[in-house]
């Protein structure tokens, strides 16, 4: 065991090294782009220049003139692509169905030629003369319109509230009164988004990065009008995901389109700068908090008022205020989402996103309502800590907050916290210690699966799931190999293909816990009916029942230790393999749910949807260190501790809660997106100027997993912890800047200026 690969506690599994592992440092992992492809040919994008306004005519000639230029296809030759809800795609805007102009880098033509080179340089020949109209840029532009959230997307069914927070609130003795905002960031994944579509007569063939590969082939049949069982969409490994490969967006389609109309393959990879307009990102949001306490640190009332920036056609909201209204035992709660409408792409997934805004400006709030109270702020959150929500009173199946701050709190050293500020300076150094809640809703969706043993001890599962790097190849193949009493060597697991039986997409951290949930039901109709076999044949086991039998290291097992092997347990079935095909829905659910997933679409449970609260919780303390001299912020180390019940693979675990802390540092401190006011485009569209931290910004960081059981979250009892990293983060370096500096910066990312002075 290693830091990488912590001991498992109870309720953990071991810390397999990832499946996927070897094929990947050896590059034996094709990513989409990287498959070979016979006679392709290449598209590159070209995209809008203004963020409003119309197409008024192409000048062609000169890209046409390009030698092995083989076609340029714009909204005059290539439209008839179905646009789609939001929803079942990441915007409701097929840019080739018409001369409109939605946003800057809008894509307007997919040029195709026989090199890259060739379209490349055809792209840059394309002539466009537009008529623009001034844009409206984000929160506060002229021209924006705002809209209340609640009316005007089902995706935002109520906006919490409970009790007259607002009286509350004026009567209460002590009282913060703040507002946080969060900037426009794009996803960067190393693996850029690309494109590869080859026909054979009418079927077609996506190899395209995709969290979701049974909702793009569907949206993508849908889009091209097609019969979804004409698609397949293949997406073995992807290389960043975290949301932006999730929805499906409307460059597939068109170069599905073209691909049919010059009957040849087509491989088209987005750029670097295409990729902060071409697909999702998470837009600015602004919050509005305010929150009284009791002089003994009880909250009496909780109000936020949020804004979040969204386009002009669509009503994309991530409305946080769902997880926030229920977080602490407020007396009493008022919550309003807004949307504002500029002339900007739609915005779509980023890891936790709605928990990852939200929370940030809840414990930003946290912490300043603890100063207020001269309260330590780890007791302000166990003095407010709840096990039922406030707004319904409906209990959390399991909620380990107060044990995760424990134990971060041990692993720290919080204890020798001197609250007072600048108070624990170190030479030149301004230190500051801060802490804050994570939190994310568990997820659990209807899944599938194929599930094979042989006679020889192999097992296969098969199933339209994706890793996108978070190790679920592994976790999968781990609850086969514990179910199936078969070493993990043995297992293989084969994934993002549609052609396999469909999964979720791999968001809302929804995986582990629906796939192993359905594995381990296919599992064991398996050992039900190697259990029949042995007790029905001569031998050992004869007559026992399934509650005194079990599968390991290759045998049927007894309680009393006598055991048949596979190769005869088969025998006695009269098979060499048993295949389970096997379907699972969540509690709440219905086959309805696997009916739906076959077509595409979603039916996600838990949360705060159901009858109870169904979260994973963690607790993550930072040091912050800022130079007296030079306002340098730097962050020595940071302690997470998370309890996310069953825990699959430490190690994988570990992975996904270390990116994602350092993902929360990058937040606080690195990564925004800046906007053009003037010209509503995207300043910083490369990797030099979009800041994201490198090993020199990443010191100590420590993850603790916290155990934690939890039988009725689904039965894997799995809560998932993709995304629950990343949620607190920032407001926990936030709060520290302010330990350190007395200067409280209420908008993300921190940088050196806003410190001086400080
Ligand atoms: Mo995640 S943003 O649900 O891929």
């Amino acid at each position: 065991m290693s830091d990488a690969a912590p001991e498992p506690r109870a309720n953990m599994g071991l810390p397999l090294k990832r499946m996927d592992a070897r094929r990947k440092v050896t590059g034996e992992a094709r990513y989409a782009a990287d498959l070979p492809v016979g006679n392709l040919a290449y598209g590159v994008l070209v995209t809008s220049r203004i963020a409003r306004g119309r197409i008024k005519s192409f000048d062609l000639g000169e890209a046409h003139a390009v030698p092995g230029l083989l076609d340029i296809f714009t909204y005059e030759n290539a439209s008839g692509l179905k646009a789609q809800r939001l929803g079942n795609a990441a915007t409701s805007v097929m840019p080739l169905n018409s001369p409109q102009i939605w946003y800057d880098g809008q894509i307007i033509a997919l040029v195709v030629a026989n090199t890259l080179e060739a379209a490349e340089e055809a792209a840059f020949k394309l002539r466009v003369d537009y008529d623009a109209e001034n844009p409206s840029a984000t929160f506060d532009s002229p021209g924006v319109e705002v809209i209340p959230a609640l009316g005007n997307t089902d995706r935002h069914k109520e906006d919490p509230k409970v009790g007259d927070a607002e009286a509350a609130f004026a009567a209460a003795p002590v009282k913060i009164d703040a507002v946080y905002t969060t900037p426009t960031e794009h996803h960067n994944a190393i693996e850029l988004f690309s494109t590869t579509c080859a026909w054979t007569n009418d079927e077609l063939t996506v190899n395209d990065p995709s969290q979701f590969v049974y909702g793009w082939k569907n949206g993508v049949a849908r889009e091209l009008g097609i019969d979804p069982a004409k698609v397949r969409v293949v997406a073995p490994y992807v290389g960043g995901a975290f949301g932006s490969k999730g929805p499906l967006t409307p460059r597939t389609a068109i170069v599905a389109l073209a691909a049919k109309k010059l009957n040849r393959p087509i491989r088209c990879v987005a750029t670097r700068d295409q990729g902060f307009t071409t697909v999702t990102y998470r837009a600015e949001t602004r919050h509005h908090i305010r929150m009284g306490a009791d002089p003994t640190g009880k909250i009496l009332a909780f109000l936020q008022e949020s804004e979040e920036l969204t386009s002009r056609p669509d009503n994309y909201v991530v409305g946080g205020t769902d997880t926030t209204a229920r977080m602490y035992g407020y007396g009493s709660v008022l919550t309003k989402v807004n949307l504002v409408k500029a002339d900007r792409g739609t915005p779509a997934y980023m890891r936790s996103p709605p928990e990852f805004p939200y929370m940030y400006a809840l414990e930003s709030a946290m912490d300043e309502l603890a100063v207020a109270l001269k309260m330590d702020p780890i007791e302000f959150r166990r003095k407010n800590d709840t096990k039922t929500e406030p707004i319904k009173g409906r209990p959390y199946t399991s909620r380990s907050l107060v044990e995760c701050y424990g134990e971060a709190a041990r692993a720290f050293g919080w204890e020798k916290r001197d609250p007072n500020i600048g108070a624990m300076r170190d030479g030149d150094w301004l230190v500051g210690w801060g802490c804050a809640t994570a939190c994310y809703p568990t997820h659990t969706g209807a899944a599938t699966a194929r599930i094979r043993l042989t006679s020889d001890g192999l097992v296969r599962i098969q199933t339209a799931a994706h890793d996108v790097g978070t190790g679920a190849y592994t976790v999968i193949g781990q609850m086969a190999s514990e179910r199936l009493g078969v070493p993990f060597e043995k297992v293989t697991a084969e994934l993002g293909d549609s052609a396999l039986p469909p999964a979720p997409v791999a968001g809302g951290s929804n995986t582990t816990a629906s796939v192993c949930s359905t594995v381990l039901k296919g599992c064991n109709e398996i050992r039900g009916k190697l259990f029949a076999a042995v007790a029905s044949a001569k031998g050992p086991l004869a007559g026992r029942g399934p509650g005194d039998l079990d599968l390991r290291d290759g045998k049927v097992v007894g309680s009393d230790g006598a055991a048949v092997p596979f190769a005869d347990a088969f025998k006695a079935l009269g098979s060499s393999v048993i295949e389970e095909y096997v379907e699972f829905f969540p509690e709440g659910g219905s086959p309805d749910d696997v009916r739906k997933l076959y077509a595409g679409q979603l039916a996600l449970r838990g949360g705060s949807a159901g009858e109870k609260m169904m979260y994973a919780f963690g607790a993550e303390l930072v040091e912050v260190r800022i130079n007296a001299r030079t306002r340098e912020i730097r962050v020595p180390r940071i302690v997470g501790a998370f309890a996310a019940g069953r825990i699959m693979n430490t190690r994988t675990a570990r992975s996904q809660l270390m990116g994602g802390m350092i993902w929360g540092i990058s937040s606080a401190l690195h990564e925004k997106t800046d906007v053009d006011l003037h010209t509503a485009r995207y300043v910083n569209r490369d990797i030099a100027e979009y800041h994201v931290p490198v090993n020199a910004d990443i010191r100590e960081l420590t993850v603790i997993l916290v155990p934690e059981t939890d039988n009725e979250v689904n039965p894997a009892g799995v809560k998932g912890l993709g995304e629950l990293g990343n949620v607190g983060t920032a407001a926990a370096v936030q709060s520290a800047v302010y330990h350190a500096t007395g200067k409280r910066i209420r908008s993300i990312p921190i940088r050196i200026d806003d410190l001086i002075g400080a």
